[in-house]
């Protein structure tokens, strides 16, 4: 993970393509950053080398795999006909029921096989540009604590839960699997036209929270929802939030709510969608018409939009978290 909030961890889209003004690093090894861009300054641990790497996973104790145990439990209570099927079948490929925080080696093995992805073991925030070389490469950094049980409904910074049961399941499909490298490539060039907070929304509204049709409902496909109970219920169900086709101009130009449930979610038709609306575009192109802040608020509908359900907003208006709201 990065150091753009929760959501830094997100990434985004495009390819190269034969009008880039500028081409695309070399991501074998580290590219050098130019002097001019900014990254976000983090102190490296003096273990770590440049890839930012812990040399192994965490030796977890009973207890903590018992904390995995529950969440899992819990979720698994919730999500049959909430999360996407592609979710469901990568819990099923990589075998994440069989109790205990995974073994990142093996996870890595089944993934190789499937769709040639990684999971890489890292302290809580590297820096964007790290983040991104790793997905780039198709290895999905992972953190490697895991909350405790004062902490089990919610926490701010994401744990080896919500990154490993989270995310990896969806690594398994391999469009999504695609689009989570071409996320990280477009990061490099994000950072270069300095519009990383919009890269930055793209992943919060597809990869941490994004919704797709099947079957004539909505399912969810984003982490930040696949790991939490409260919010796989609220964007599947609840009157409150917007549900909007996703629109990635719009999208990323729209604010975000880091620590509350989301008052809008974006919907996607197909994975093969996601694809073509960012990887299949021009984003140098896009980067340049883009404002450096945001244009629109977290709960806005506008003109543009083809709304699935217009939101009540009533959890939101009734204060939201920590006020006792109803997540409805
Ligand atoms: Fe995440």
């Amino acid at each position: 993970m990065a150091d753009l909030s929760l959501a830094r961890k997100g990434s985004i889209i495009c390819n190269d393509m034969a009008t880039l003004a500028d081409p695309q690093p070399d991501f074998a090894i580290l590219p050098d950053m130019a002097a001019d861009v900014f990254t976000a300054p983090l102190a490296r641990p003096a273990h770590l080398g440049d890839d930012w790497l812990e040399p192994k996973q965490t030796d977890y104790t009973a207890d903590d795999h018992g904390v995995w145990d529950d969440l899992f439990a819990r979720q698994m209570q919730v999500l049959p006909g909430r999360a996407c099927n592609a979710f469901m079948a990568g819990l099923d490929k990589l075998d994440l029921s069989h109790g205990g925080i995974p073994e990142f080696g093996k996870l890595s093995q089944e993934l190789a096989q499937l769709t040639g992805w990684s999971v890489v073991p890292v302290p809580m925030l590297i820096p964007d540009h790290v983040f991104f070389w790793h997905l780039a490469n198709r290895r999905f950094p992972a953190g490697n604590f895991i909350r405790t049980r004062a902490t089990f409904d919610y926490i701010e910074e994401p744990d080896v839960f919500h990154d490993v049961f989270g995310h990896v399941p969806m690594l398994t499909d391999p469009t999504y699997a695609d689009y989570m490298q071409e996320y990280g490539r477009a990061g490099w060039k994000a950072m270069r036209y300095n519009r990383l907070k919009a890269l930055g929304a793209l992943y919060w509204y597809t990869v941490e929270f994004g919704l797709i049709e099947e079957a004539g409902e909505v399912r969810a496909y984003g982490a930040g929802i696949l790991s939490g109970p409260t919010e796989a219920r609220f964007a599947v169900e609840a009157q409150s939030p917007n549900r909007i086709m996703l629109n990635v101009d719009r999208v990323m130009r729209t604010d975000y709510m880091i620590s509350d449930l989301q008052p809008t979610y974006f919907v996607i038709e197909s994975f093969g969608d996601l694809f073509r609306q960012t990887v299949e575009r021009d984003f140098d192109r896009l980067y340049r018409s883009l404002p450096a802040g945001f244009t629109f608020a977290n709960s806005a509908v506008i003109d543009v939009d083809n709304v699935l359900n217009r939101g009540s907003q009533e959890y939101h208006l009734r204060g939201g978290r920590g006020s006792g709201a109803q997540p409805v």
